[in-house]
């Protein structure tokens, strides 16, 4: 039996590489380790909660003492780490939730490993995601790669580009053994309704206003959360040590085309006419230091690994609107409360 801790699995992301590793692994033993902030919700994963090999622990990756005593106690043989605070527009108001969290959490959680495993890194792994926004920006041309120098623009990016050098780090001077990916933006169901895609199709379905930054005309590259837990999985049993991998959608998409897009879909769904979502677009003030565009060279992983998308982005869309729809309760729980306050600080409304 192979125990897993798994940080950060009543996020987005996380909870849905939980619920892959519970049902696909019935050999492992599943710690789902999360501090439940408010982007972490144990609704994600009702489904799956009372699997014998899954277990929950509440508790904050930067507290030391806690996590050494957690790592002594189950002796975890594998680590996949996902906790971070996630959002760019939180971390230009408050960066040093980020620095906490993302840097000297992802420390506590190397130096634990390292002092359990005491170098016999035989079955033994730990696997730090990351994200594309350590690059920085990208012109109107070109790819990320795995060798695209780091040039980090927003406190966000900057705190997951730190705990990547720390990961690299252990590795090479401890030798511990490490493997990194680095994803494009996700959607998906249980995305917290803070970033684009869920953020609108909220207002959409409440017919309040779409904040599109800037002109819109930013790039992501879009990959459905599913195919990254795939990816994970992929990485976390086949990925050489001490390698990085890229994980991308092959599917870039300018804001204000996706949104077009996801406003069509809106207007289908909810029986409004065509064009009625699209009349809630409002240019608002740009967000500080944005990246014009992200795009992965995801090759890597393709050749090395196996692994691409397993759904177009037609399908995977199609998918995240039914979800949210027919989630209602989900969206209301998490947008009431603290995110109310949280909604009306950042687009100033009274
Ligand atoms: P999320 O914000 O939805 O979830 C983060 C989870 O971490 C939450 O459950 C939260 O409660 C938990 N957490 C936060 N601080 C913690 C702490 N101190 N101790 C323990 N738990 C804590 O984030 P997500 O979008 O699911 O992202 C997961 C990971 O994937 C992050 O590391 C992020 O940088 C990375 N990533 C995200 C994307 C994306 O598009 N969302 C893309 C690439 C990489
Ligand atoms: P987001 O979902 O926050 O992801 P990231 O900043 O990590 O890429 O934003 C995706 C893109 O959408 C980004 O270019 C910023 C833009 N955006 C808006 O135009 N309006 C919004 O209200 C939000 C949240 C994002």
């Amino acid at each position: 039996m192979k125990k897993i801790l798994i940080t950060g699995g009543a996020g987005f992301i996380g909870s849905h590489v939980v619920r892959l590793f519970v049902t696909k692994y019935e050999n492992y033993q599943i710690y789902n380790l999360d501090a439940l902030t408010y982007a972490g919700n144990l609704e994600n994963l009702t489904d799956i909660e009372k699997s014998p090999n899954y277990t929950f622990v509440k508790g904050d990756i930067a507290d030391e003492a806690f996590i050494m005593e957690l790592f002594e106690l189950h002796q975890f043989d594998g680590v996949i780490h996902l906790a971070a605070e996630s959002h760019v527009d939180r971390s230009i108001e408050d960066p040093m939730a980020f620095v906490r969290t993302n840097v000297i959490g992802t420390v506590t959680l190397l130096n634990a490993a390292r002092k359990i495993w005491k170098g016999n890194w035989e079955g033994k792994r730990f696997y730090h995601i990351s994200t594309d926004e350590v690059y920085g920006t990208l012109g109107a041309e070109g790819l990320f790669t795995e060798t695209t120098p780091y040039d980090p623009n927003s406190p966000y990016s900057a705190s997951k580009a730190s705990s990547d050098h720390f990961v690299r780090a252990y590795g090479e001077t401890y030798g511990l053994p490490y493997v990194l990916t680095n994803c494009s933006n996700n959607y998906g169901p249980n995305h917290f309704p803070e970033k684009l895609i869920p953020l609108f199709i909220n207002n959409i379905i409440h017919n309040k206003p779409l904040p599109v930054y800037g002109d819109g005309n930013y790039t992501r590259d879009w990959l459905f959360v599913i195919d990254h837990a795939r990816a994970i999985d992929v990485v976390f049993h086949q990925g050489k040590n001490h390698e990085t991998y890229n994980i991308g959608g092959f599917n870039e998409w300018k804001n204000i085309d996706l949104v077009r897009l996801l406003c069509g879909i809106m207007d289908d769904k909810l029986g409004r006419a065509k064009g009625t979502s699209a009349q809630l677009i409002t240019f608002v003030k740009d967000r500080p230091g944005h990246d014009l565009r992200y795009a992965i060279d995801a090759t890597k992983i393709k050749e090395q690994l196996g692994w691409e998308p397993s759904v177009t982005f037609e399908q995977g869309l199609e998918i995240t609107v039914n979800w949210y729809l027919e989630n209602g309760d989900w969206l209301n729980n998490v947008t009431s409360g603290a995110y109310v306050s949280y909604y009306e600080n950042q687009y100033l409304i009274n």
